[in-house]
């Protein structure tokens, strides 16, 4: 991968500006309600920090591991736990946080996971929207971005174990 040429899809200077509008509309879906943030790791993290940092209701943060990828680029169909939320979320408004939607199995494994731990509500939040390789139907309440079928790396997203510190979302060209 290191001598291909890279493409920035998507600069550091827009995802901010789109973290902050949906920062906006989150805390005013949410006023009045008891708002937890679950984060899934490690995708997630770096968006989550900058995406609570626009929100300005009172919010519970948790973390889940769920296996994914691995060092591979192709969805492995099935979805574990790797580790649970840490808080009892029964009663609460879930708004689980990812990186991308790809297939959707991970993200429709954890809305119902949440369900079944007795959420108020779930919602969905996620940077990226990868519409085309849907295999379950299921479509962010929150997206910032919807991209093509490209495998993308930077900002929390890996390709094995590397580049998530990128600030900015790219892929390499063929
Ligand atoms: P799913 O296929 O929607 O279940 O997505 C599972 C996980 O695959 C996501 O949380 C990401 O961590 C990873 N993933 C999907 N597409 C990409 C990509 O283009 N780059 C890096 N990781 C990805
Ligand atoms: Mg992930």
């Amino acid at each position: 991968m290191n001598d291909k040429k890279i493409n920035i899809l998507i600069s550091k200077d827009q995802i901010n500006e789109r973290i902050e509008q949906l920062g906006t509309e989150i805390s005013k879906d949410y006023l009045g309600k008891k708002l937890y943030v679950l984060s899934l790791l490690r995708g997630s993290f770096i968006y989550t920090a900058d995406l609570v940092r626009q929100i300005t209701v009172p919010t519970k943060i948790g973390f889940m591991t769920t296996s994914s990828y691995g060092d591979d680029e192709e969805s492995k169909g099935l979805v574990n736990i790797v580790n649970d939320i840490p808080d009892n979320i029964s009663g609460f408004d879930v708004l689980i946080v990812d990186d991308i939607v790809d297939t959707g199995l991970t993200m429709d494994f954890v809305v119902n996971h949440a369900k079944s731990l007795g959420a108020a509500s779930v919602k969905t939040c996620v940077l990226l929207n990868k519409v085309e390789r849907r295999k379950v139907e299921i479509s962010p309440d929150y997206y910032c971005f919807e991209i093509p079928d490209l495998f993308v790396v930077g900002y929390g997203l890996n390709y094995g174990d590397y580049y998530r510190n990128i600030p900015y979302i790219f892929n390499w060209e063929d």
